[in-house]
This record gives C-alpha cells, sequence and structure tokens, in this order.
C-alpha cells in the first residue's frame, strides 16, 4: 500500500489557482505526476521555462514531417513505424490502392485515424465507409480490408497486447464529449454482401510481430449476422464536443478519447479561448514528469506552434518542460483569438518511446531550438 505526499505548499510568490492570476512577469510551470492525474506543483519562473540555448544529447524535444516518409506497399503491415515501446505501436500508411487481401492484428486493438482521404472498410463485421477525421477502433483479431476513392493518409496505434476503452467520464457523465450513440459499426449490407465470393482470398495475420500468410478459398468476410459488443467503432472528431471552460485552461486529459492501459488519445478540437483576463490562453508550460507525449497535427491553425503543419509529430519525451513557443505565447497576452480551430491527436504514454529507424529521415532537426526568443519581450502582461 502506498499513497501520495499530498500537502499543498505555498512557497514565494504563487497564484492559489494554477493558470490564473499569475505573479506578475512570471511564467507558470506545471509539474505534475502521472500525467495530469497525480500531485503537482506549479512552479513561477522568471524566464520560459523552455528558454535553453543549446542542447546536447538525443532526449530532446523532436519534430517530424510524418507524411514525407517513404511508403514501400500497400499492406498496412508495410507502414513506416514512427514511435513504439511495449504498450503502443505508432504508424503512418498512406495508400490509394484498393486492398487485395485482408489483415489481422493478432497483437492488440488497432485505432486508426484518418488524415486525409476516404473510401470503405470491409471487416468481420460487415462494412463501414470512412472519411477525413475519422476514428475506427479495430477489435484485436479481427480481419479487415479497405478500398480507397481517394489518397488514404491514416494513422494506425496499435494498442499492443491490450484494448481500446472508453475514458471515466467522472462527474460530467456518460454522455458529455460525445454521447456514445453517436458512434457508427459496420453493418451486414448489400456492399458487404457482395463481396461474399468463392475466389480465393490471402489474409496476412500479424502475431508476436511476424507475418503469417494465410489463404482460403473463399472470402472468409461471409458473415450473415452477430450479436454483442466488440465490434469495429468509428467516431469522427466533429462530433466531439470538447469540455471547455471561459475561466480555467483545462488540462489536455480533459479532452481523452480513447483509453488503454498505460497510454491514452487525446483529441483537440475546435474551441472557444478562455475569456477570463487573468486566465491563461495558450497550454501551460508543464513537465509532464512521469509520460512521454506526442502530438499528431491534423488540420487547422497550431496555436500553441511555430512552423507545424498538417502531418507533422511532436514529440516530447518526458524530463524537460515544453509549452507554447514564444510567438504564440505573447499573441495570446496581446491579442488572443477568439477562438483556436486546431484539430491535433495526442497519445501521452506512461512508458518511454522509442523513434523508428528510418524516422529521423524526415526530423526537422531545429526543433528543440523553436522555443528561442527573438522578441526579447515575451513577459506577462
Ligand atoms: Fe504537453
Amino acid at each position: 500500500m502506498h499513497k501520495w505526499f499530498q500537502l499543498p505548499i505555498i512557497e514565494g510568490l504563487s497564484s492559489k489557482q494554477a493558470h490564473c492570476d499569475l505573479p506578475h512577469d512570471s511564467f507558470e510551470r506545471e509539474c505534475g505526476r502521472e500525467g495530469f492525474y497525480g500531485p503537482a506543483t506549479h512552479m513561477y519562473h522568471q524566464h520560459p521555462p523552455t528558454g535553453w540555448l543549446s542542447w546536447q544529447g538525443n532526449h530532446k524535444p523532436r519534430a517530424f514531417d510524418a507524411l514525407a516518409l517513404p511508403q514501400s506497399g500497400n499492406t498496412p503491415w508495410d507502414a513506416p513505424l514512427l514511435l513504439s515501446n511495449a504498450d503502443l505501436k505508432l504508424r503512418l500508411w498512406q495508400t490509394s490502392k484498393n486492398m487485395d487481401h485482408l489483415v489481422r492484428n493478432g497483437d492488440g486493438d488497432e485505432l486508426l485515424f484518418i488524415h486525409q482521404g476516404r473510401g470503405d472498410l470491409y471487416c468481420d463485421f460487415g462494412h463501414l465507409s470512412f472519411s477525413e477525421g475519422d476514428y475506427i477502433v479495430i477489435p484485436r483479431s479481427t480481419s479487415w480490408r479497405i478500398e480507397t476513392t481517394s489518397h488514404v493518409s491514416l494513422l494506425m496505434i496499435e494498442a499492443t497486447n491490450n484494448s481500446y476503452r472508453n475514458v471515466d467520464r467522472g462527474i460530467v457523465g456518460e454522455h458529455a464529449i460525445y454521447d456514445p450513440a453517436i458512434l457508427e459499426y459496420p453493418t451486414i449490407n448489400a456492399a458487404f454482401k457482395a463481396q461474399q465470393t468463392e475466389e480465393s482470398w490471402q489474409l496476412l495475420l500479424k502475431a508476436r510481430n511476424q507475418i503469417n500468410v494465410i489463404g482460403y478459398p473463399f472470402n472468409p468476410l461471409d458473415a450473415i449476422g452477430w450479436k454483442g459488443a466488440v465490434t469495429v467503432l468509428k467516431l469522427n472528431w466533429r462530433d466531439i464536443r470538447p469540455l471547455m471552460s471561459h475561466r480555467y485552461h483545462l488540462p489536455p486529459s480533459a479532452h481523452s478519447t480513447f483509453s488503454a492501459n498505460n497510454f491514452v488519445v487525446c483529441t483537440f478540437v475546435p474551441r472557444p479561448t478562455e475569456s477570463d483576463p487573468h486566465a491563461l490562453k495558450v497550454p501551460f508550460f508543464h513537465s509532464n514528469n512521469d509520460y512521454d507525449e506526442v502530438i499528431f497535427y491534423h488540420q487547422g491553425d497550431f496555436f500553441s506552434r511555430d512552423n507545424i503543419k498538417p502531418g507533422m509529430i511532436t514529440f516530447h519525451p518526458c524530463g524537460f518542460p515544453h509549452g507554447p513557443h514564444p510567438k504564440a505565447l505573447k499573441s495570446s497576452q496581446q491579442k488572443p483569438k477568439p477562438f483556436t480551430d486546431e484539430v491535433a491527436v495526442m497519445i501521452d504514454s506512461r512508458n518511454p518511446l522509442d523513434i523508428g529507424s528510418n524516422i529521423d529521415k524526415v526530423e526537422l532537426h531545429d526543433y528543440v531550438h523553436s522555443w528561442r526568443d527573438t522578441t526579447h519581450n515575451n513577459h506577462n502582461e
């Protein structure tokens, strides 16, 4: 049995409420444990916590232009690995072709996020069309394939030896953020029945991270019906109605969308900016001391970052603070936008992530220096 030390200490100059009423000319840094769920201390600094001038070593903030990664084939198992550990595997797959085979992930649930394009998913449970902005949760060992009607790029997030679940809605109840009734699932419709032929099909089973090729003399997607609670589910980010507060900058965990052991997937969607003059209006500087943080930028103006475009990924391993870029911080203080229109997918991983072998080829090597303040006047008002 163990529990955290929990005693609120105030030392020196401090606000009594996080992210509001900062001491004059100070920069707040949240030092948190267990993501945004555990105990934390809010530090008030005289300089931006990201104000380093130089950095030697590889454990640093990194950014990658994931869409620029070369793709090698028309099976999702060819998709280059971006980041991984024992709990998850993040890949980005781009294709313009219909799959001529089925795949099945025996290693864990798969979460797809459609960054670009549209098409049709055929799986054990039936047919489901998809388009940009859809999440698709595929339970472990489901057989599936896609047909594309345009170039498709999608994130694949494997919950290794694990499963995706809904997040605990806590005091806001089961219908906040999105009502489960909005989730779509595959149906045994005319399109599904039309592909049920006696032609031979191959299935690429990924198990123990190795590919097995299984041949059938018929199409194994031959179900005539099913009953139960295990199926493929689809959610578009446009159906997420985000929690917000006009007086308090909510932490990223308020935007949690899917949960698995040791990591969580959050979605940042358009919302009004905080209107209270004393509240922070950009993400607060934080040392998320136990989690590695990955953000995939989908669309919109990424309001806390400079020089980030759709399709990029930032990776902030734990061990140092990150936060808004100087220009974004300054404009949030002087002339805050009334609305943020960014759409991004965040993965917060409890265990350290490793970088894929080829991803360094699309790295933006100057990202570690992107917090350099060239304005020399970015103190809080
Ligand atoms: Fe963060």
